[in-house]
């Protein structure tokens, strides 16, 4: 069992996933019987237990809406200014499926040519015309391929250098529907005015949102997303960290609609830590606090003493970090989660077993050993909803950016307040900066993760992860300890040459 590998007083090493494998328990179910539903903070529960990592090159606010589309959630990165951090969240809080909020205008002004050259460039072809060609201004038609087309059979030469005020379908000829519909009406209403586009308005003609058939087409239902109870907004999380000045970051998170903030620090067990959680939870009771990192029990019951409602477990174990190097601190992760875990059980406090996650079955050890969720920054990375643009390498792989918030690019970026370095002369690297494959989009990646964590329990013989961590405080899920020829027997062997498909 757990207790007798990790607990033994005699036991003197720390182990990680790769050195330990579960052995197989009873199916009495199938694999879509098995329940993902968790906790990502006391009162903030998962459909998936999954969380994307506060990092600049894993979560703003598109991965954060895609990650509670698909039941986990999203740590918005704090590298960022107070208000651009603010709009972010406000930014998934405002999402409404098959709602473009953010919508493309036009001024009336622009010619003919220069909307040729905007097409080619963000991929799309219809545009409301807007007074000043911005979002949330009067709204005066809308232009489509089929105005601009219209114009090139006229006079294919001299045409292009019309204005889109001539040429555009004005407002008065357009269906609209006012803000507050829901997508029932405006599917309802797209359909039988067979228009492709509607634009949503305020009763006074301002534009707020707009509705595209082709989107409602591909709209899918997302039946696990992350949503407040009563008002369906998705929910999100934000970084922050511990100096005084995050203080109004706070304030101006919660003020865009935050509903937890993670406390970012390569070690948690800090005074400037403990005074953040008790400042937070004495002026913003309902708001979740995720605080953290912490590794040893001692470290967890400081900060679940002073109110955090979960904790982020993890040191120097992430994919990009090199804190164990430079300060020679940390912990094997296995042992952490763990550790950790079965202090803040007592408590009723989630865990979240933060990096270290390269594989679903890393997850399922994570939760195996008492995790709420995996917090995931590299596994993640490379897909298309994180921040930054897709390049090719000289072989001719589709890469992008991921680094750590302890590299010296990030840190300067201001991260290093998460390593206490914001007064050093020196800034100490405690991360790298590299790249990772494109694995395409969320919604297609967290099906598969999900997936490969249902075949996970279902073999160990865990319907839900309730029984599961049961089945670990009974002491009847059974762990085996790996050698390094073990290890490598479990993984692919033998072959000259070998292909690795993830999922179809
Ligand atoms: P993975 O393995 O998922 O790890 O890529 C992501 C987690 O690693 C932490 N993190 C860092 N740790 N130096 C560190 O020692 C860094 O530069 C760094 N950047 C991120 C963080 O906890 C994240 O969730």
């Amino acid at each position: 069992s757990a207790s007798e590998i990790f607990g033994s007083k005699t036991t003197m090493s720390g182990y990680t996933y790769d050195d330990l494998i579960c052995l197989p328990g009873h199916i009495n179910f199938g694999v879509h019987d098995v329940l993902l539903g968790s906790r990502f903070t006391k009162k903030i529960a998962l459909k998936t237990p999954i969380v994307s990592s506060p990092m600049d090159t894993v979560t703003e606010s598109n991965m954060a809406i895609a990650m509670a589309l698909e039941g986990g959630i999203g740590v918005i990165h704090t590298n960022l200014p107070v208000e651009t951090q603010a709009a972010e969240v406000a930014r998934v809080k405002k999402y409404k499926a098959g709602f473009i909020l953010e919508p493309r205008c036009v001024p009336p002004t622009m010619t003919v040519e220069e909307l040729d050259k905007l097409k080619s460039t963000v991929g799309f072809t219809g545009f409301p015309v807007t007074e000043n060609g911005q979002m949330g201004a009067k709204l005066l038609g809308l232009v489509t391929k089929r105005d601009t087309d219209f114009v090139q059979d006229v006079n294919p030469m001299t045409d292009r250098k019309t204005r889109l005020s001539e040429i555009m379908t004005p407002t008065a000829n357009l269906v609209t529907l006012f803000e507050g519909c829901d997508l029932l009406e405006a599917n309802d209403v797209l359909q039988k005015s067979k228009k492709g586009k509607l634009p949503i308005v305020t009763r006074g003609g301002l534009l707020v949102a707009l509705v595209a058939r082709t989107d409602i087409k591909k709209n899918v239902d997302f039946p696990n997303a992350t949503k407040h109870p009563l008002n369906k907004e998705l929910l999100v999380a934000a970084a922050i960290g511990t100096r005084p000045a995050d203080r109004d970051r706070v304030k101006a998170l919660v003020a865009a609609g935050v509903d937890a903030v993670v406390i970012d620090s390569s070690q948690g067990d800090s005074v400037f830590q403990h005074e953040m959680v008790k400042w937070i939870k004495s002026n913003f009771p309902d708001l979740q606090v995720v605080a953290g990192n912490v590794v040893t029990k001692k470290q967890a019951k400081n900060l679940i003493e002073c109110g955090a409602d979960a904790l982020r477990v993890g040191m120097g174990i992430g994919s990009i970090c090199t804190t164990q190097e430079v300060c020679a601190c940390g912990r094997a992760q296995a042992s952490a989660v763990y550790n950790v875990a079965k202090l803040a059980r007592q408590y009723g406090v989630p865990i979240l077993a933060d990096g270290g996650i390269s594989s679903p079955g890393h997850i399922v050890k994570a939760l195996s050993l008492g995790a709420g969720a995996a917090m995931c920054g590299s596994l993640l990375a490379g897909t298309s909803e994180t921040p930054g643009e897709y390049f090719y390498s000289e072989d001719g792989k589709r890469l992008k950016r991921y680094r750590g918030m302890g590299s010296i690019d990030a840190m300067k970026k201001g991260s290093d307040d998460r390593y206490f370095g914001t007064a050093a002369v020196i800034k100490v690297a405690q991360g790298v900066s590299g790249t990772v494959q494109d694995k395409g989009s969320i919604h297609k990646y967290i099906p598969y993760l999900t997936q490969g964590l249902k075949h996970g329990m279902q073999d160990i013989g865990a319907q839900s992860v309730d029984q599961l961590q049961s089945m670990l405080q009974e002491g009847q899920l059974r762990f085996e300890l790996r050698s390094a020829a073990a290890q490598r027997e479990g993984g692919v062997h033998g072959l000259h040459s070998f292909e690795r498909k993830l999922f179809d």
